[in-house]
């Protein structure tokens, strides 16, 4: 059978990093995956996961199994993440969280949930999207579809095409939305443009899923929130896919989540009873460590604290790298505005040069760089910056 197998395409993403380490130029540059790296160009550990790693060491006394949705602390933890202390929805038990093996895994466990209940929906997402998005929702059997997003011309959101679109989306069908930082573009929608969108949901009554990567990456914990709030304000039914990949620079521990927010406790506990018999019959149950840290730190005052602060680190250099990256462009004479770039949130910069200008980054320069313009910021340092601007304005001139 493997005989007549023909290779899969390489991961848009993934597979970068994978020509990356097979690149034997000394001087090469990766700045593909949403990976933050610090001045010396390693990920970090942060400090406050050292100590909770620390705390769990001492504490653990069981590698027993974890309930299929994980544990209960995690889910509350999260659930006060995604909506603030004390919500009113989490009060009154409307709102159900499942522990996922990365957000990747929230976003897949609820796509399975809702093809058992939306048979015939599209999903809708923004054009340009994550790259794993459509494959993601065509593996759960949905076909997908775009919303107009980004305007090409201008670097900024083409908010009238995208609201517009929004009204013409039937209602038995599913529309993706992130949260914040945007990925790719690091565009996002106004918090006046966010009430609008809301506005549209409620009349229009599709299904929102919404995915959280980067929060705390684009203002802060609370205000990126905003949009769940608001959509919680309104009682609407929705769905959260959240990572603390980014956030907690849990990468390789795959510590995510999958939560509903229902009309009714009832309605939400139903709901949720299925989420869990699709974890069942996928990975049965989550891993406990990603998740344990995560409790540990969001459960402990100073703790909390002591990682509040190492995100602000964290969003504060990409922040000033980004106004490194738009001086370094502009010293070099390149006939183009690159402010935009400052504007954008997260840790990407939808740079706005060709899949034929990034296939000569890789080729000419080894500066691997995802084939849709997409550039990690947060992989930039001092020694790596030059080197990058100097390769654009040969690629530009
Ligand atoms: C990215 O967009 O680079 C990250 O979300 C990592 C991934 O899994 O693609």
């Amino acid at each position: 059978m493997f005989e007549s197998i023909q290779l899969a395409p390489p991961d848009a993403i993934l597979g970068l990093t994978d020509a990356f380490k097979a690149d034997p130029n000394p001087q090469k540059v990766n700045l593909g995956v949403g990976v933050y790296k610090d001045e010396s160009g390693q990920t970090p550990i942060l400090s406050a996961v050292k100590k909770a790693e620390a705390r769990l060491l001492e504490k653990e006394n069981t590698k027993s199994y974890l309930p299929i949705s994980g544990s209960p602390a995690y889910a509350a933890g999260v659930q006060e993440l995604l909506l603030g202390k004390d919500h009113p929805l989490v009060s009154a038990g409307r709102v159900q969280t499942a522990h996922t093996p990365g957000g990747t895994g929230g976003l897949r466990v609820g796509a399975d949930f809702l093809k058992k209940f939306k048979t015939d929906a599209h999903v809708w997402m923004s054009n340009p999207t994550w790259a794993n998005h459509q494959a993601i929702f065509q593996a759960a059997g949905f076909v997908t579809k775009d919303y107009p997003y980004y305007d090409k011309a201008n670097q900024s959101l083409d908010f009238d095409a995208f609201l517009e679109m929004l009204t013409t989306i039937p209602s038995e069908d599913i529309v993706l939305l992130h949260v914040c930082c945007h990925n790719p573009t690091g565009i996002d929608p106004t918090q006046e443009q966010w009430e609008k969108i809301a506005e549209v949901a409620e009349v229009a009554g599709w299904f929102p899923f919404f995915d959280f990567a980067y929060q705390g990456f684009g203002h802060s914990v609370e205000s990126d929130r905003y949009p769940l709030e608001l959509f919680a304000s309104k009682d609407l039914e929705f769905a959260v896919a959240a990572s603390f990949s980014k956030n907690f620079g849990l990468y390789n521990e795959r510590t995510g989540s999958f939560s509903i927010a229902g009309q009714t406790k009832e309605a939400a506990e139903a709901a949720f009873s299925h989420v869990k018999t699709s974890i069942r019959s996928n990975y049965s149950n989550p891993s406990r460590h990603g998740g344990g840290i995560v409790e540990e730190i969001l459960a402990d005052p100073a703790l909390r604290q002591e990682w509040l602060d190492e995100l602000d680190t964290m969003r504060d250099r990409i922040k000033s790298l980004r106004s490194q990256l738009v001086a370094g462009l502009n010293a070099r004479g390149i006939d183009r505005d690159f402010s935009f770039i400052e504007a954008q949130n997260g840790m990407f910069s939808f740079s706005g040069l060709t899949p034929d200008q990034v296939k000569i980054l890789k080729e000419k320069y080894s500066i691997y760089i995802v084939g849709s313009g997409r550039i990690n910021v947060a992989g930039l340092n001092a020694s790596n910056l030059d080197v990058l601007c100097d390769a654009i304005a040969e690629v530009l001139a």
